[in-house]
C-alpha cells in the first residue's frame, strides 16, 4: 500500500483570506492523521502567502508520522529547515505570480548549486526530496547531486484533457517511475490528484508516495477532514 502524505497549505491559505487563526493548519494536520495520513506536508513560500514560519514550528513539534517541507532551494530556505529539522525536505520551484506550484525544479541546469544545498541538509541528517518533471534528463540530475527521493510532478497527467494526452503523460510517469527506482530513488508523486485519476496511478508500482492537498481539503467541506483522508488512503490500497 503506499503512503499517502496530506498537504495543509490550503488550510492555511482559508485562514490567511481573512488574517486570523482559523482554520488551523495544526489542527487539520492532527486530524488529518487520525484519518491515516503517513505524513504532513508543508511549502512555506518565500512570500509567505498560506503556510507560516509559526505553522512550521507547531507542526515540527506536533506531527507525530513525518513532517514534509516543500521550500524554495535558496541558502535563506535551507537556513531555517537546518533550524526546524523537518523530516524530509523538498525542493520545488517558485514563481511569485503562480497561484500553485507549475513545473518541475530544473536540477540539470543547477546541479551544483542544489548539490551544495542537499550537502548541507544531509549534514544536519535531513533527507531531501526534488520536485520534477517525469523526464530522464532531471530523474539523472538528482541521482548525480545525491538527493534521496524525487517527487514527480504529476500535474500534467492531471491536467491531461482527453483519453490520448492523459494515456501519453501517463505512460511518461510510468518510464520516469521505472528508471528512477533503477537509480536507487525513492519515487514519490504528487500536484493536482485526486479520488478519481489517482486511481490509474496505483498501477505504478513504482511509486511508494502520493502528496495529495487540495482535493482532500475540497472534499473535507463536506465530510469532514478525517473522512477525506480516510477515503483516499482507502483508495491507495
Ligand atoms: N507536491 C508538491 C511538491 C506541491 O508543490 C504540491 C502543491 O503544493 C502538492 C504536492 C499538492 O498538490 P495538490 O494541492 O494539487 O494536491
Amino acid at each position: 500500500m503506499a503512503r499517502l502524505g496530506v498537504n495543509v497549505d490550503h488550510v492555511a491559505t482559508l485562514r490567511q483570506a481573512r488574517g486570523g487563526k482559523e482554520p488551523d493548519a495544526v489542527a487539520a494536520a492532527v486530524l488529518a492523521e487520525l484519518g491515516g495520513a503517513d505524513g504532513i506536508v508543508i511549502h512555506l513560500r518565500e512570500d509567505r502567502r498560506h503556510i507560516q514560519d509559526r505553522d512550521l514550528r507547531l507542526l515540527r513539534e506536533v506531527v507525530q508520522t513525518k513532517l514534509d517541507l516543500e521550500m524554495a532551494a535558496t541558502e535563506e530556505m535551507v537556513r531555517i529547515a537546518m533550524d526546524t529539522k523537518p523530516h524530509l525536505v523538498t525542493f520545488v520551484p517558485e514563481r511569485r505570480q503562480e497561484l500553485t506550484t507549475e513545473g518541475g525544479l530544473d536540477v540539470a541546469g543547477n546541479r551544483e548549486r542544489i548539490k551544495d544545498l542537499i550537502t548541507l541538509l544531509h549534514q544536519c541528517g535531513i533527507a531531501v526530496s526534488l520536485f520534477i518533471d517525469p523526464e530522464l534528463e532531471q530523474i539523472k540530475a538528482a541521482r548525480r547531486v545525491e538527493a534521496d527521493c524525487i517527487e514527480l510532478h504529476t500535474g500534467r497527467y492531471a491536467n491531461a484533457t482527453g483519453l490520448k494526452e492523459q494515456d501519453s503523460e501517463f505512460e511518461s510517469l510510468v518510464q520516469a517511475a521505472r528508471a528512477a527506482y533503477k537509480l536507487e530513488l525513492v519515487v514519490n508523486a504528487g500536484h493536482g490528484l485526486n479520488y478519481r485519476n489517482v486511481r490509474r496511478l496505483r498501477t505504478i508500482s513504482e511509486i511508494v508516495e502520493y502528496n495529495i492537498g487540495h482535493s482532500i481539503i475540497a472534499h473535507a467541506i463536506s465530510v469532514g477532514l478525517e473522512r477525506a483522508v480516510r477515503e483516499m488512503k482507502d483508495l491507495l490500497r
